[in-house]
């Protein structure tokens, strides 16, 4: 049912340092600091030939990221993103198979304007999946 891998997400305490060690350190493409304000966070995209690296810093005072942030002072792993064709095709056979999905299972716009819905890490091997409909 999924998809590829659409992008992994990676909360960092300093998004320039972050910025530096991947442009610099690792050799990658590295996108402008974007912030998104209805998501709560500023966003470094870096750009890999099959796949993106989201770097994400809380941005407001209501970041979902924040508490992650005080609990991984030095930052990690937040999520991984997999692509599904149909996402509400995909939300009803996860939750057919006992699976949880968070929130009130319906999909939100997420950060590239297509519909996502987030499901339990502890379903998911300790990691929270976001779904994307591609
Ligand atoms: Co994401």
């Amino acid at each position: 049912m999924i998809g590829r891998l659409n992008h992994v997400a990676i909360v960092v305490p300093d998004l320039a340092a972050a910025s530096k060690t991947y442009a610099g350190t690792l050799g990658a493409r590295v996108s402008a600091p974007l912030d998104m304000p209805a998501h709560g966070v500023t966003t470094v995209f870096v750009e890999l030939p099959n796949t993106k690296i989201e770097l994400l810093h809380p941005l407001g005072a209501n970041s979902p990221i924040a508490k992650f942030l005080a609990d991984h002072p030095s930052g990690g792993m937040h999520h991984i993103c997999y692509e599904v064709d149909d996402i509400l095709a995909a939300r009803d056979r996860l939750k057919a198979e006992g699976a949880r999905v968070l929130g009130d299972g319906t999909p939100k716009i997420g950060a590239h304007d297509k519909p996502v819905l987030f499901l339990h890490p502890k379903d998911f091997c300790g990691t929270l999946v976001e779904l994307e409909q591609a």
